[in-house]
């Protein structure tokens, strides 16, 4: 639809159809700040650059005359279908993007059948989420608070609600060393706007009610804001042996994201968590670390067939989703080009990105003679070295 109103019809879209023009558009529509925020990386963005090249290292070998019209985008995950291979990444305080915030990319997902990951730093709460999603199919992202009273509160409004995959971060107990927000002094969470999710939730406002007598609205914002910060980026990271108390707290699937260690996939096995996410936090943690992808198969090959593998970080071609599918994942996860859509367009542009995307994975796939996502496997990629 999107290509013919534009090939055949002259219509241009609202938002560029070229990915690296994308974050240019979006940084003329959002303030600087915003803009820093999701545009940044950690450090001198060294890990950023590396998850790009490690796509460019890896090259499709297209095969011709195959009849591909049969071929199948959607994928089967923990035993639920999806129309789509794609997910939207959690991604925190959308209410600095636009003024729809979390329940307007919500439902901008569902009308698409794009799964929806909420995150923990959502500017809108759990209930809000969940209603504007609807029948939509949504996940819920835990930054594990300190307090198990209030993991537990959030673990149930979030089953009560209807998200069936806990995603555990792993990667974020603290925030990392990020220039572009540290130069600004400016970290959404402090201002109030990402702590929708604690400031609605019972247990959290127990603790620090007490706190709050006769202090002033902007002073409760503050005190609530800088509590919440604590608790879900403690400074201290949590171990394997505690994710033993999660199993008993979430009836659901649990997913693990920030694997970028064979060895973790491994013990995440051991853990019997139900898959991971091989993601390195699109560049924003470790400054230094090695691009997402350039892991990605010897951890598929490791724990492939044990547990489900997912992938984010670097997404942002068609063809890209179909190397990290044939090089062991088994969905992908996108972050960044779906909010720049939303800060140049709101829900429309978020749609016209992900549906651009999807289109361009199918297109390719169909151009490549590659049969659908089953058709994705290591054998229709190269190594090429000295690529990026
Ligand atoms: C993120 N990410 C993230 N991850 C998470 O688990 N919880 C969160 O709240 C956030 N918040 C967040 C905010 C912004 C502005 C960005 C850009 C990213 C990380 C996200 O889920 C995902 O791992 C990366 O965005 C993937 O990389 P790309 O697709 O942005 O390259």
């Amino acid at each position: 639809e999107l290509y013919t109103s534009s090939i055949l019809h002259g219509k241009k879209p609202l938002i560029t159809t070229n990915p690296n023009k994308l974050e240019e558009q979006a940084r003329a529509a959002l303030p600087l700040r915003s803009y820093n925020y999701v545009a940044g990386g950690a450090g001198e963005r060294a890990t950023m650059d590396a998850n790009r090249q490690a796509f460019r290292r890896w090259a499709l070998v297209p095969r011709m005359l195959r009849d591909t019209s049969a071929k199948k985008v959607g994928v089967e995950l923990f035993g639920v279908k999806y129309d789509s291979p794609i997910l939207m990444a959690p991604v925190g305080v959308q209410t600095i993007f636009h003024k729809d915030r979390e329940v307007g990319l919500a439902k901008a997902c569902a009308d698409i059948g794009v799964p929806y990951i909420m995150s923990t730093a959502a500017s809108s709460t759990i209930e809000e989420v969940a209603e504007a999603s609807g029948s939509g199919h949504r996940w819920f992202q835990l930054y594990w608070p300190s307090t198990d009273a209030i993991t537990r509160s959030l673990l149930t409004r979030a089953t009560t609600s209807g998200f069936s995959v806990l995603v555990v971060t792993l990667d974020t107990w603290s925030l990392a060393w990020r220039p572009a927000d540290l130069d600004e002094g400016y970290i959404p969470f402090m201002e109030g706007v990402g702590n929708a999710v604690g400031f609605s939730d019972p247990v959290f406002r127990a603790g620090f009610a007490a706190a709050m007598d006769g202090a002033t609205p902007e002073e409760k914002i503050g005190h609530a804001s800088a509590g919440w910060v604590r608790e879900v980026c403690p400074g201290r990271s949590r171990t394997w042996e505690d994710l033993k108390m999660l199993r008993g707290w979430w009836g659901g699937k649990i997913v693990l994201k920030g694997i970028q260690h064979v060895d973790d996939a491994r013990l995440a096995v051991e853990a019997g968590m139900d898959g991971i996410v091989v993601s390195n936090h699109g560049g924003r943690q470790v400054d230094g670390a090695i691009g997402s992808l350039e892991v990605l198969p010897e951890i598929a090959a490791a724990v492939g067939d044990k547990i489900t593998v997912l992938f984010d970080s670097g997404i942002r071609t068609g063809v890209d989703v179909i190397k990290a599918l044939s090089l062991g994942a088994e969905a992908v996860l996108v972050g960044r080009p779906a909010v720049y859509g939303f800060a140049v367009g709101g829900a429309e542009g978020a749609k016209q990105v992900l549906r651009g995307l999807l289109a361009d994975f199918e297109m390719s796939l169909g151009l490549a003679g590659i049969d659908g996502v089953e058709g994705c496997k290591p054998e229709i990629l190269r190594r090429v070295e000295g690529g990026g």
